[in-house]
């Protein structure tokens, strides 16, 4: 498992081109579906929804509102992940359908809903969206295991997205695009810090 996992680690990179030639097949798809289903998240609302895009003209539209980033059109299917917003207020009753599941009592359920409740809604939005991007980094590294290629894109426009998608912003935000497929050109090389710029003991 040791050598395994920083082999995925390894063979995951932000990958430009994709082989326009191939696609996902579906179990593989499923597969990563899965593992961002599985995710983390606080206190385990799950607030993210995933929209699979494989259609190819759809996708050539949606590349124009992606600062024309040409993972979109090579990708075999781009995964919008969508953060829910909306559905997090108090009164849609999704956290305390959520927490339910958590808790043996209704005492440990209030206990939760006092600490959902302490969080503003205008810091759930970005709450939810730090949230999905675990999913993707999980997505990611499943989509490794089964050979496949990602890329995670930040470098869209929200409001031509959402529009072109059917999207109502004022419901969830668009927190990241996940572009999948098969690299088209060698791996490059990586650039990282060293360990000893980023980590302090105490
Ligand atoms: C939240 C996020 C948004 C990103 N957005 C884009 C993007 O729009 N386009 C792109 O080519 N790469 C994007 N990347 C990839 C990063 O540029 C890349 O991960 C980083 O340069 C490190 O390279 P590596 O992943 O190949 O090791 C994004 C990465 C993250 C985590």
């Amino acid at each position: 498992m040791r050598d395994a996992f920083m082999r995925l680690i390894q063979f995951r990179y932000a990958c430009k081109l994709f082989d326009e030639t191939r696609t996902l097949a579906r179990a593989d798809l499923d597969y990563i579906l899965e593992a961002g289903r599985l995710s983390p998240s606080s206190l385990g609302l799950e607030p993210w929804r995933f929209l699979v895009i494989e259609d190819r003209a759809l996708r050539r539209h949606l590349r124009s509102a992606c600062w024309n980033q040409s993972q979109i059109t090579s990708a075999s299917t781009v995964i919008v992940i969508k953060a829910l917003k909306a559905e997090l207020k108090l009164e849609t009753g999704y956290a305390s359908r959520m927490l339910r599941r958590l808790v043996a009592s209704e005492a440990e359920l209030e206990e939760a809903m006092e600490i959902y409740r302490g969080i503003p809604h205008q810091s759930r939005a970005a709450w939810s969206v730090a949230q999905c991007h675990i999913a993707a980094a999980d997505m990611m590294l499943a989509a490794a295991a089964v050979g496949i290629d990602s890329c995670p894109m930040g470098g869209f426009e929200p409001e031509a997205v959402a529009q072109l998608l059917g999207i109502d912003l004022g419901e969830v935000e668009i927190a990241l695009l996940l572009a999948l497929g098969y690299r088209a050109q060698p791996q490059p090389a990586r650039h990282r810090l060293p360990l000893n710029e980023l980590v302090e003991y105490r």
